[in-house]
C-alpha cells in the first residue's frame, strides 16, 4: 500500500511477517540509527542485537510519561554525538510513543532526515504509524509540540501482537471500534467477531483500518476537514481521562463512544438508533471485563480543562450518526455538563 499525500510526500506501508529480514536488508544497505524502548527490547533483545550488531540502538524508558522535550533532546543528542547524517534513516520500533517521538526527532534533525516505523501495539499499527502526525507532550498538555511528517515506510507485523498485555490490546480496540463505526466494511466485521481479545483476528483486521485510516489522511494530512472525524468519541474521552485517573486511554476512547452515541440518540434528529444501540454493544464487548465508567467516579466539573476542544463555553463533539457517517456538533459546555451527568450510569 502507498499513500501520496503531495508529489514530494509519500509513505509505504508493508504488512509482513517477516520485519527482522526486512531490517536486517536495510541495515547491510544504509546506516540506521534505531528507537526503540526498555521494555520492547527487553522482550525482543535478541533479535535487535541480531540485526543491528553495528547500529546505534538508542533504548529510551516505555510510557507517555517519557513523551518529553527532555527525552527527545537527549535522543536528538545522542543522534549528533553519533554524527548521524542526513542520508541515515531513523528506525523507530515500538508503540505510539515511541514513533510520535521518533518521528518528530527525525523530522527536526538536520532540517529533517528520512524515518522508518515498526509499530509494535496495536494502537501503532491500526493509527499513530499513518498519517504523519508526530509529537511530544508540553507543559501538562498531550501532543502540544509536533510536526506533520510522513516516515517513508511503515513496517507492521501483527506478530508482535502476541506479547502485548491485554490492556494494551484495548487501547487498539478503541480506535478499531471508532474506525468501524465510520466504515461499514469494518464495523461489519467487528459485528460477526466471536472473540475481540484473539490476536488472530485483530492481525487479520489491521490492514482494513489501514485502508480506512491511509485514505482519510490522504485526503486531508493537515486535519483541517474530513480527518476530523477521527475525533469520534475523543471530546467525552479525553475528559474521562482528565476526570478519571484509572482509565486506560482505550477504555477512556470506548466508554466516550458510548456516551457519544447516547448523545447522538438524545440530540441528531436522523440519528439511527439502531445502529447507536449497536454500536454501544461493540464498544462494552470491546471492553471486555473493563467496567463502563459509572457517574460517581467522574468529575465532570474538569470536562471544561480540555482545551482543544472547548471554545468559548462551546464543546466540540464529533458524533456517531449511522453506519458510517458522523456530524460536528457544537454544544454548550454546560449543557454537555447536565447531559452527562443524565446519561451516566450510577
Ligand atoms: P506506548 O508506545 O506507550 O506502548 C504501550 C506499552 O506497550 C509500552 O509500555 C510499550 O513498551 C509496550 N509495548 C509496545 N510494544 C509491545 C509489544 N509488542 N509487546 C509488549 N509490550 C509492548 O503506547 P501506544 O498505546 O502504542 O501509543 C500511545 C501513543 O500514541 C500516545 O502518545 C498517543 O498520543 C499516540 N498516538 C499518536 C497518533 C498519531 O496519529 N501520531 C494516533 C494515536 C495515538
Ligand atoms: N489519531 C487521529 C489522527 O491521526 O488524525
Amino acid at each position: 500500500m502507498k499513500i501520496a499525500f503531495n508529489r514530494k510526500s509519500s509513505c509505504e506501508i508493508v504488512i509482513t511477517e517477516k520485519v527482522w529480514e526486512i531490517l536486517a536488508g536495510l541495515a547491510a544497505r544504509r546506516r540506521l540509527f534505531v528507537l526503540t524502548d526498555k521494555t520492547v527490547y527487553g522482550i525482543y533483545s535478541d533479535r535487535f542485537d541480531s540485526v543491528f550488531p553495528t547500529s546505534s540502538v538508542y533504548t529510551m524508558s516505555a510510557g507517555e510519561a517519557y513523551k518529553t522535550p527532555e527525552v527527545l533532546l537527549a535522543l536528538l543528542k545522542k543522534m549528533a554525538d553519533e554524527e548521524v547524517l542526513r542520508g541515515d534513516l531513523l528506525v523507530a520500533v515500538g508503540g505510539g510513543v515511541v514513533t510520535d517521538l521518533g518521528g518528530l526527532a527525525a523530522s527536526l534533525y538536520m532540517r529533517g532526515i528520512e524515518c522508518a516505523y515498526v509499530p509494535t501495539t496495536l494502537l501503532a499499527q491500526v493509527d499513530a504509524s499513518v498519517g504523519g502526525k508526530t509529537a511530544v507532550d508540553f507543559c501538562g498538555v498531550k501532543n502540544l509540540l509536533g510536526t506533520f511528517s510522513q516516515p517513508r515506510s511503515v513496517y507492521i507485523d501483527p506478530s508482535f501482537l502476541a506479547t502485548l498485555p491485554l490492556r494494551e490490546l484495548r487501547c487498539g480496540l478503541g480506535e478499531i471500534v471508532k474506525h468501524a463505526a465510520l466504515f461499514p466494511a469494518l464495523y461489519e466485521r467487528l459485528s460477526a467477531a466471536s472473540d475481540f481479545y484473539d490476536v488472530g483476528f485483530l492481525g487479520e483486521i489491521v490492514p482494513l483500518n489501514l485502508a480506512f485510516k491511509a485514505q482519510i489522511a490522504e485526503k486531508d494530512p493537515m486535519e483541517t476537514g474530513i480527518r476530523k472525524c477521527l475525533n469520534l468519541g475523543h471530546t467525552t474521552a479525553h475528559m474521562l481521562e482528565l476526570s478519571s485517573s484509572d482509565l486506560s486511554h482505550g477504555e477512556a476512547v470506548l466508554n466516550g463512544l458510548i456516551l457519544e452515541a447516547e448523545i447522538a440518540k438524545r440530540t441528531v434528529k436522523d440519528a439511527d438508533v439502531a445502529f447507536l444501540c449497536s454500536l454501544q454493544s461493540l464498544c462494552r464487548r470491546a471492553l471486555g471485563d473493563a467496567e463502563p465508567v459509572k457517574g460517581e467516579t467522574i468529575d465532570l466539573s474538569l470536562a471544561r480543562l480540555d482545551k482543544k476542544n472547548v471554545r468559548r463555553g462551546e464543546i466540540v463533539l464529533t458524533l456517531p450518526v449511522r453506519c458510517g457517517e458522523y456530524r460536528i456538533v457544537p454544544m454548550d459546555a454546560r449543557g454537555y455538563e447536565d447531559m452527562l451527568k443524565e446519561i451516566l450510569p450510577s
